[in-house]
């Protein structure tokens, strides 16, 4: 099967993971992803009937719409585009309210690929890395269009869309923020945390959840199945900021 590789870099991305979770995925007929990012799992697996992509960042959210909708006219925009600190700058300094919905996408879409762990905030350069291609790629938008085509895109808190969606037959693919770690400006602290265990804890359909290993998290969960992972994040880049760390893939099923 022809995994896609998503269009961006997005911190916590489960690119390594994605191969195991897509195997434990049960049968279903509606796909939720409630926390989206770059979507490793949802660009790796097979379609299902019917998908939902969700993330409450607007601007991540705006990229996908525009790529669904604009595809041509962001790689037009993106033709004579290079990677340079003044426009990385200037990107990260613009006005958001005085730019079009295409641009912001542009806007977006620069920062996060030419930024230091596509964190979008620190113009991203190496000695022995060449920059990120993503700017630079021509019609590789085409194929992302096409796999949004049976898709809804969402961009609420993620109970909202538990609330909205939620069937016998639903399935929740759960990739929140990792608990006590660097967020992504949205605050999901002990609070939040609970409140999607008290959700996903009255579902009617089936979920499965990544997360770090922690005390708390475990016991968050401690009502449903578990199974230890490991896995190896390249923080930086070359191998010394390569540690591993323990996960836990969690299910109702
Ligand atoms: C760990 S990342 C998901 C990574 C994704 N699975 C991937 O493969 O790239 C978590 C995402 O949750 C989003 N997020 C944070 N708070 C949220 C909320 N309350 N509701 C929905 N999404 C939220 C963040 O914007 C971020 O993109």
């Amino acid at each position: 099967m022809l995994m896609l590789k998503p269009p961006i870099t997005r911190l916590g991305g489960k690119s390594r993971l994605r191969k195991q979770i897509i195997e434990m995925i049960p049968e279903h007929t509606c796909y939720v992803e409630l926390f989206f990012g770059a979507g490793w799992v949802y660009f790796g697996k097979e379609k299902s009937k019917v998908e939902v992509i969700n993330d409450i960042d607007k601007e991540l959210i705006n990229l996908f719409r525009m790529m669904k909708y604009h595809a041509p006219e962001i790689e037009r925009m993106l033709e004579y585009e290079f990677s340079g600190r003044d426009i990385f700058e200037e990107y990260k300094n613009y006005t958001i309210d005085y730019l079009t919905e295409i641009h912001r996408a542009v806007r977006f879409l620069y920062l996060i690929s030419q930024s230091f762990a596509g964190k979008g905030n620190h113009y991203g350069y190496g000695t022995n890395t060449r920059p990120c291609p993503q700017i630079f790629y021509k019609n590789v938008l085409g194929d992302i269009k096409e796999r949004l085509r049976n898709t809804y895109v969402e961009n609420l808190s993620f109970e909202k869309i538990i609330e909205k969606y939620d069937r016998d037959y639903t399935f929740f693919f759960c990739d929140p923020p990792y608990f006590e770690t660097a967020g992504y400006g949205f605050e999901f602290g002990e609070k939040e945390h609970l409140l999607l265990r008290d959700k996903l804890k009255n579902i009617k359909g089936k979920f499965l959840l990544t997360i770090n290993d922690h005390e708390k998290t475990r016991g968050w969960y401690k009502d449903f199945n578990f199974r230890n992972v490991e896995v190896g994040y390249s923080v930086s880049n070359g191998n010394s900021g390569r540690r591993k760390y323990k996960e836990l893939i969690i299910t109702n099923y």
